[in-house]
């Protein structure tokens, strides 16, 4: 599958049931978009509806080009433009106030919204095409595993969305970067595959080695398989055990069953969801995920394998 799979019709037809108020699954180079205009509250609605998703959850606003900038955050900081001149359209996220006729079901009533430009060339066809922004939060119901594949989208929601983009595999894998403009030095909310040092935000080393500020608040259930998951070391991982099914870093050890994901973290955090998905379809009793080594190039996987096994108690 490729983005050539997408033709002019289907983008035309994507573009008309937006301007209608419907939703729309889109590919992005981070993960599928469930889409919708940002500048129609009930459309806006329905993706909260489609995804049972809590409304005080705000959305990511997806934009054609830096010239919309202006027209869903005021106050915009130097920074920003700098950010988005470097890496836009890029899996980064930047969170700035909002302009004042922003819906307020977009930002969850908040004065801040997140903005960003998609590097997908299907996403950013529909973009220009549609002259607006989209808001999409990651296609797939509150709470599950973020779609990486049309198919993905499709198990998720079935035919309450007809219009899903076959954008084939999503080329990053994980969630985009979430810069916080909106105030003081920048901060990041949410760890991405574009890290902080990338970016040239300074974060607090602690001596454990984790790095500081993470994402606020408790780590919430989140990116979660139904069957339960818990992080392991190599050696607990070849322990053996019926009913469990593994992800493997490199290859897996001999005798046990599941997946093994590339030892460089750009290769793993493509297959990430798409493996996770492939390992709760299997039936077993409990996942075994081998935890990623330390540093700064695995810390936005590690983020999302611990919210992916938030939900699960000590075994
Ligand atoms: O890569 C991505 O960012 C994907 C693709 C589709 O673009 N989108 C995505 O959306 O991950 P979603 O809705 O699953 O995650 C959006 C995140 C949420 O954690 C939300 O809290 C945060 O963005 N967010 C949205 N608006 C915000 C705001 N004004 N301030 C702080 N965080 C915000
Ligand atoms: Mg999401």
């Amino acid at each position: 599958m490729s983005a050539q799979t997408v033709s002019q019709d289907q983008i035309t037809e994507a573009v008309a049931a937006l301007r209608r108020g419907e939703c729309v699954g889109l590919p992005t180079e981070t993960v599928y978009g469930l889409a919708a205009d940002a500048r129609n509250p009930a459309a806006v609605r329905r993706v909260f509806a489609l995804k049972a998703r809590p409304a005080d959850h705000p959305l990511i606003v997806h934009l054609p080009s830096t010239q919309y900038l202006s027209t869903f955050a005021r106050e915009i900081p130097d920074a920003a433009w700098r950010y988005a001149e470097q890496h836009w359209p890029g899996p980064l996220t930047l969170v700035l106030k909002r302009a004042l006729d922003v819906p307020l079901e977009v930002t969850g009533s908040q004065d801040t919204i997140a903005l960003r430009i998609p590097a997908h060339p299907v996403a950013l066809a529909v973009l220009r095409a549609f002259e607006g922004g989209l808001a999409a939060p990651s296609a797939n119901r509150f709470g599950r595993i973020s779609p990486t594949r049309a198919a993905h989208v499709h198990s998720e929601f079935g035919e309450n969305l007809p219009i899903v983009l076959d954008g084939g595999d999503c080329a990053v894998g994980i969630e985009s970067t979430i810069v916080d403009l909106s105030g003081g030095a920048p901060r990041i909310l949410r760890p991405g595959m574009l890290t902080a040092e990338q970016l040239g935000i300074a974060v607090v080393t602690a001596r454990t080695g984790e790095q500081t500020p993470r994402v606020p608040g408790a780590l919430e259930q989140h990116y979660a398989p139904r069957t339960p998951l818990y992080l392991c070391s190599r050696d607990d991982l070849s322990a053996n055990r019926a009913g469990v099914q593994v992800l493997a870093i490199g290859d897996l050890p001999v005798g046990s069953n599941g997946v093994s994901l590339p030892r460089d973290p750009q290769r793993y955090a493509h297959g990430l969801y798409a493996a996770l998905r492939e390992l709760d379809a299997r039936g077993a009793q409990a996942l075994h995920a081998e935890l990623p080594p330390n540093g700064a190039a695995w810390e936005a996987i590690v983020d999302r394998l611990k919210r992916a096994a938030a939900g699960t108690r000590t075994p």
